[in-house]
């Protein structure tokens, strides 16, 4: 089964690479699609373009053969149709996240080829990161190295977010 797994990724953190290296377990192919959103650009650290980058540097040091990455602009349903899947994978960290999930959940089932979403729990060690927050610590001084994977950090010194 072809599964997409969507998302911002501003950028990749050990939260998201666990999900998607539980996922490349259990599917056959994925592909982690990027949000392209051009409204939203100013606000984003990283171009679609470079937080793909992250995230095939990320995979290909895992040897995750069946993980792919791209980027997608407009709806994730239309998006998952093209790609030819039918399932949406999405993690999930808390309660929080689930009220709106369930929502997207709904909506992205009425739209394109009414396409299922299969929710993976986040890992409990990762469940308090966010991008968020691996930006506001990178720009304050601390040490992101245990949150994020080598391929990020590399990204973050090219930001000068993380000293050489
Ligand atoms: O990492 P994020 O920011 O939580 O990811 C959000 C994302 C990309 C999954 C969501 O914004 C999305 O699906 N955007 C595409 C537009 C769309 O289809 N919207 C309707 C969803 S109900």
């Amino acid at each position: 089964m072809h599964v997409v797994y969507p998302g911002s990724f501003d950028p990749l953190h050990n939260g998201h690479f666990d999900i998607i290296a539980r996922a490349s377990k259990l599917f056959e192919r994925v592909t982690v699609a990027v949000l392209e959103n051009p409204s939203k650009r100013g606000q984003w650290l990283f171009s679609p373009e470079e937080r793909v980058e992250i995230i095939l540097e990320a995979v290909q040091n895992a040897k995750l053969t069946n993980v792919e990455a791209d980027t997608f602009g407009g709806l994730l349903a239309e998006y998952t149709k093209q790609q030819g899947s039918r399932v949406i994978v999405k993690g999930l960290r808390a309660v929080s996240d689930y009220e709106s999930e369930l929502q997207m959940a709904h909506l992205n089932r009425q739209y394109g080829n009414h396409p299922e979403t299969f929710f993976i729990m986040a890992a409990t060690r990762w469940s308090y990161v966010s991008s968020t927050m691996v930006k506001e610590i990178a720009r304050y001084g601390g040490d992101v190295g245990k949150l994020v994977p080598q391929a990020t950090i590399e990204a973050l010194k090219g930001k000068l977010l993380v000293s050489q």
